[in-house]
């Protein structure tokens, strides 16, 4: 990341002692350097010891600023450089103009009592009212603000002063926000608002930083220090405080304003947008400033809010306006996250003239067609009206409108879209090497040292492949070799993946008149609607004695039993978690056969039901192979196979592997850095708290709709039978495509499984949280009343 932190925040940097010279002495100064007569009138003042003196011999107003002691002297000749720089190429901006001493000089110094040396400047006094006083700030007010910045910067334009890059702890470019020096003293309150932001920050805001058109900027554009002409006008008549200037993207001028102003204006987006186009008059935005505005509106609010806090427990006497002030700081900076970001970006560009996207409902019909087009007609689309993402963050994915959907479905970003450590991870790696296993590398070792340490100790090779298809081929291989036989058991309406073994083992979706003989299919343990209902005594053993048919079967047709592929959670067959005693009867039946039992985790491992990572390990069971895939890589593609020394030896000793992608160091070190979120952040916990929301709610909806006839799953992963007759069990297969499109149209993403595509399926990322849940419930509550 390029950030230029620079140096850490001390309280010093915050905490200033302004002089304290008498004023007899100073006026006696004033008259001895400047000839300047008059009686000296304390002004406020932070830094400076200010004070505002009148000339009595011409009537003209000045202010005398002494410096604190130890101020840098760059940081106060820069300040006269920008004024002398405005009076020569912005001369009609009304800013203080510098007043030379009878010596010439734009400063002079002055010793204090105490031995200290303070420099003092005369400046010309700017007549007005701040703009924070007199009447309330509206339209008016907030565009004309806008639009002096705007000036202010044109005249700054091209000053060079070696002291620019000073640091300066409010200049957000910096990002001291996410200093832990500074995280430490931020409130919780605004650490959970910010969690997310931050993370965005550092993945996609500051990198684009350094890249942005840069200039000397004022950086402190507020209602307290820009001047209307009186308390009733609207005329923005002039500007103090040039502290904060600093070299930084031009933006960054207009994004202090509409942070200020958000504080202080009764901030709406109405009222940035007015300030984003008064600003764009005078001084137009580029696209990429456009597109960086609103984040760094939050950085500036976000640092303000920091610095406050950081200010209020690390100095002994807090003034007490830092903690009066910070309310107001925080509700901006609630407003302003809750705001969709798209849709900012798009009214800024509007205010600023970029002709608006075309309506969306032409571009998707538009990307339909040349969809079908380029990819052919097997590919399907979800949705009557299909959704068009383009982004995700977390549990939310937003689409081409800017509108967002709360994440239910998509297990594949397993630690939540696009999560800054797997993203890292992944660019890391990827701008160092990539290669395949046929080199040395360490990451895949350690990748398979972790992952199967993950396993019982019996399960400990791992072979990496790209998708759950390949991992589910390559077992299939293995257990064929081992076996010597090729014969395969799955369940009825199976899934497990595309190929052309898998494909035929992927009941669900492959013609049945077509079946391979070496396929043989079992039911699957339904206690809805299959042949032993829930409460038939021993319901797991009686489910799974139909492997023994099935073995049967295939040495009918002179196959042996080369493995049982088992997908542990039923997905397709309508989420179904195998009763108990089910696994171990079908693993024992499918090894006396001299077949091996494969573990398809692909959609039930990594936490998925949250007591366990694996979902084989609620039975006594051990499998023979492993498959991993879909949640592995948080939406990279990898999959995995993991079997024991011995079947790896067996198979070995016929094949050796190869993937081209499989286990590369780039797939590796994403691979680990979802295990480093899975052990870092909670996830377990999450899913087992989400899950139990889901559980009791999902109950309470199934009491209160009649369209719900079971509730079945576990952690985050529940499947809702949907039924028009509960006597019946007749399959509400079109209410349930109509609960889809409903909840689409309410902004949730779920999905329909089953043999008759009439179980909603929930099945979000494990990172969906538990408010997540309590908002899918009210969802599908509305949905469930309408369907
Ligand atoms: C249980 C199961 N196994 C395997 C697969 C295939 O995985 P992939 O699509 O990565 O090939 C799937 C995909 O949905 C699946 O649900």
């Amino acid at each position: 990341m390029n950030v230029d932190v620079g140096r850490p925040l001390s309280a010093a940097d915050l905490n200033f002692n302004p002089a304290r010279i008498p004023l007899g002495r100073l006026a006696y100064f004033a008259r001895e350097h400047w000839g300047v007569e008059g009686e000296l009138t304390p002004l406020d003042g932070e830094r400076d010891q200010n004070h505002r003196v009148k000339n009595a011999a011409d009537g003209a107003t000045y202010v005398l600023k002494v410096s604190a002691a130890g101020e840098s002297e760059g940081a106060v000749d820069f300040q006269v450089a920008a004024l002398r720089h405005l009076e020569r190429h912005a001369p009609d901006l009304p800013v203080p103009r510098i007043i030379a001493s009878r010596a010439g000089n734009d400063l002079e110094w002055i010793d204090a009592a105490d031995g200290a040396r303070h420099m003092v400047r005369l400046l010309s006094w700017i007549p007005g009212t701040l703009l924070s006083r007199g009447k309330p700030l509206e339209l008016t007010a907030l565009r004309n603000a806008a639009a002096f910045q705007a000036r202010l910067a044109h005249g700054l334009r091209g000053l060079f002063h070696p002291h620019a890059r000073h640091f300066v702890a409010w200049d957000i470019q910096r990002a001291l926000l996410l200093e832990p020096g500074v995280q430490a003293w931020v409130a919780d309150d605004a650490k959970t608002l910010c969690a997310d932001f931050n993370a965005r920050l550092q993945r996609e805001v500051l990198p684009r930083v350094p890249a942005l058109r840069a200039q000397v900027v004022h950086g402190d554009g507020h209602a307290d220090n820009l001047l209307r002409a009186g308390p009733d006008t609207d005329e923005i008549v002039g500007v103090i405080d040039f502290g904060d200037m600093v070299h930084a993207p031009l933006v960054q001028d207009l994004a202090v304003t509409l942070a200020s102003f958000a504080r202080h204006g009764g901030m709406s987006l109405d009222n940035a947008v007015a300030q984003v186009e008064a600003w764009n008059a005078v001084l137009p935005l580029t696209d990429d400033e456009l597109e960086i505005l609103h984040d760094l509106v939050l950085l500036r609010i976000a640092t303000a809010r920091s610095l406050y806090d950081f200010r209020i427990r690390t100095v002994e006497q807090p003034p007490a306006w830092l903690t009066e002030e910070r309310p107001s700081i925080v509700r901006a900076l609630s407003k302003f996250l809750a705001l969709d970001r798209v849709e900012v970006h798009e009214r800024y560009r509007a205010a600023c003239g970029r002709v608006g996207r075309a309506p969306a409902h032409v571009d998707v019909a538009r990307l339909r067609e040349r969809r079908e087009r380029a990819l052919g007609p097997s590919y399907r689309l979800f949705y009557d009206r299909p959704v068009h993402l383009v982004r995700g963050e977390g549990t939310w994915v937003y689409d081409a409108d800017g509108r967002r959907y709360l994440d239910c479905y998509n297990n594949v970003a397993s630690v939540g879209h696009c999560h800054p450590h797997v993203v890292a991870a992944l660019a890391r790696q990827a701008a160092t090497l990539n290669t395949h296993t046929r080199y040395l590398h360490d990451n895949v070792v350690r990748y398979a040292e972790r992952l199967t340490a993950t396993m019982p100790e019996e399960l400990r090779v791992c072979y990496l492949v790209c998708t759950g298809t390949e991992a589910n081929d390559l077992a299939i291989r293995i257990a064929r070799v081992v076996s010597g036989h090729e014969g395969v058991i799955v369940s009825d309406d199976s899934y497990h993946g595309n190929s052309t073994v898998v494909g035929a083992a992927s009941t669900c979706m492959y013609p049945k008149s077509e079946q391979p003989a070496w396929i043989a299919t079992v039911p699957p343990p339904d206690g809805y609607r299959g042949e032993h209902r829930y409460g038939t005594p021993d319901i797991g053993t009686k489910y799974a004695a139909h492997i023994d048919t099935a073995i049967a079967r295939l040495r009918e047709r002179n196959q042996g039993a080369a493995a049982w592929l088992c997908d542990i959670i039923f997905d397709s067959n309508g989420t179904i978690l195998p009763p108990a005693g089910y696994l171990e009867y079908t693993a024992r039946a499918i090894r006396a056969a001299g077949g091996l039992f494969i573990a398809d985790e692909v959609q039930s491992g990594f936490y998925r039901t949250g007591d366990e990572m694996w979902a084989f390990r609620y039975a006594d069971v051990v499998p023979d192979i492993v498959t991993l895939g879909k949640p592995i890589g948080d939406g990279h593609p990898i999959g995995a196979v993991i079997t024991t020394p011995a079947i790896a030896a067996k198979f070995a000793a016929k094949f050796s592997y190869f993937n081209t992608f499989g286990g590369n160091p780039v797939s590796a070190a994403v691979g680990m850095a979802v295990l480093d979120v899975l052990e870092r952040e909670g996830v377990q916990q999450n899913v087992i708290a989400a899950g139990k929301v889901l559980e009791s709610g999902l109950a309470k909806l199934a009491a209160k709709h009649p369209l719900v006839a079971d509730v079945r799953g576990k952690g985050l992963f529940w499947g809702l039978e949907i039924v028009r007759d509960h006597a019946t069990r007749a399959p509400a297969v079109e209410e349930a495509d109509r609960i889809m499109n409903l909840l689409r149209e309410d902004g949730f993403l779920l999905g329909r499984t089953g043999a008759f595509n009439n179980v909603v399926k929930i099945r979000p990322p494990l990172v969906f949280t538990p408010d997540n849940a309590r908002m899918l419930l009210e969802g599908l509550d509305r949905a469930l009343a309408r369907a």
